[in-house]
């Protein structure tokens, strides 16, 4: 496979066109923006995390019947996954109260739910990816009631995977986003990452923050957070 010239360059990766007119490489940067862009810092070797322990996620959950994107990892950053067309939502699944869950309602984080949630942002930067309820979507036509339907039951999957999986390794898996994007089929599949950046994970002995928490908050120990969670998903 042959990488050409770069289509689009996003916060955290850059995406190249191949001689495959159905796929895309994906490359990873250590570039870490919070707070829609405001903060901006450099988390040295979060590339290689992220790409290694998404491709590893992705791998799992395609085991599992979720089908996803992935295609082939190339190196410690870049990835070949199918080109899809992205769905402007972002999917955000919530087992334990935290961040703008906790901020909105007014609750402390670290409430266990009975239940998970799913909410979805509309994904556009300009107006600062806000919460959007599903009439909306399908007002504005961001998806159709299927495409939503398909995400949300998937969406739920792989919560039952990650957390199952986390658990094992003593994380709780607190919340994560999650993006998909449609096949030239029309297949909704899942795309973009999962990774500390679009996780939160909790050890579940200290409840020590090893996620992007640490950059938002200025915690500090952020690089040895991201890879402490590769050690603990790549084994
Ligand atoms: P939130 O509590 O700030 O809404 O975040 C929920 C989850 O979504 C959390 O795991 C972090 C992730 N997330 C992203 O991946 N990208 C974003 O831009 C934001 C705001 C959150």
């Amino acid at each position: 496979m042959m990488k050409l010239q770069q289509l689009y360059e996003g916060k955290a990766k850059r995406v190249y066109a191949t001689d495959d007119e159905s796929r895309v490489i994906v490359s990873y940067k250590d570039d870490a923006t919070a707070f829609n862009g405001q903060k901006k810092g450099t988390i040295v070797g979060k590339g290689v995390v992220n790409n290694r322990v998404t491709n590893y996620l992705m791998r799992l959950l395609e085991t599992e019947g979720v089908p996803t994107h992935f295609v082939e990892e190339l190196s410690d950053r870049e990835t070949v996954v199918k080109k899809v067309e992205i769905v402007p939502l972002e999917v955000i699944v919530r087992n334990i109260s935290a961040g703008s869950f906790s901020k909105r309602y007014g609750v402390e984080e670290g409430i266990v739910f009975e239940r998970p949630t799913v909410e979805f942002s509309y994904k556009n930067d300009d107006l600062g990816d806000p919460l959007i309820n599903d009439d909306h979507a399908l007002a504005l036509r961001l998806a159709t009631a299927e495409e939503i339907a398909v995400i949300k039951t998937l969406a739920l999957r792989v919560n039952d995977v990650l957390k199952a999986f986390f658990k094992r390794v003593n994380v709780d898996l607190v919340d994560f986003k999650l993006e998909f994007g449609r096949l030239a089929d029309g297949t909704i599949v899942l795309a973009d990452e999962i990774s500390p950046d679009t996780c939160r994970f909790w050890d579940s002995t200290t409840h020590e923050k090893l996620d992007k928490d640490r950059f938002r908050r200025d915690l500090g120990g952020v690089e040895d957070a991201y890879s402490e969670m590769m050690r603990r998903i790549l084994g």
